[in-house]
């Protein structure tokens, strides 16, 4: 069995298992409205998927790489962590967008396009520049390269290091 079916039947399991918690909650909509509140947002992904068990604190507290995030999220499905694959895309997007530190001067491009939410275009644009010549700062980075989401940056700016 390929691991994308596997990864859909778990979902469809998480589906109907989250129906049904649902459904036990009097007053509720049904089975039909829960499938259409699928979280369809990276902010809204979290919430639902992340804030469960600990709430969103734990979350905030912890920035950390790429990797580790990979890593972090793998435990948390071990420990019963539920969503669709969509669901898991827009965590990682999340995490990627505001928890995750990033020095714009070393990282690789796949980096690079995770955490800016960059194309492999700027992506290269990026590298590219920064062998001749390192950003300073992000009025640089933003100045430079074409296409960057800057409100997006400026809101998680704290994360963004140029050494
Ligand atoms: C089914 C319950 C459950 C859900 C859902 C869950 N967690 Fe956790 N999480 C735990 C438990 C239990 C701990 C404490 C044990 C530990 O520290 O590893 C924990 C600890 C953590 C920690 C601190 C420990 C560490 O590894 O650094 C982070 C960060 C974290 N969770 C992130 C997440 C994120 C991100 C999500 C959403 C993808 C998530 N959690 C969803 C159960 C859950």
């Amino acid at each position: 069995m390929s691991s994308r079916l596997f990864c859909s039947v778990l979902s469809i399991v998480a589906t109907i298992a989250g129906g049904c918690l649902f459904l036990a909650v009097p007053g509720q909509p049904a089975l039909g409205q829960t499938i259409a509140s699928e979280a369809t947002t990276p902010e809204a992904a979290v919430v639902k998927v992340c804030a469960g068990c600990h709430g969103m604190q734990l979350v905030m507290d912890t920035p950390r790489d790429y990797d580790a995030w990979h890593d972090t999220v793998q435990k948390m499905i071990d420990r019963g962590a539920r969503g669709t694959p969509e669901e898991f895309d827009l965590v990682m997007d999340y995490l990627f967008q505001n928890m995750t530190p990033i020095d714009v001067n070393h990282a690789d491009a796949e980096t690079l396009m995770a955490v800016l939410h960059t194309s492999k275009t700027g992506a290269d644009a990026i590298v590219a520049r920064r062998t001749s010549r390192s950003f300073k700062d992000l009025a640089e980075l933003e100045g430079s390269i074409q296409g960057l989401d800057k409100t997006m940056l400026d809101a998680k700016k704290q994360m963004i290091f140029f050494q």
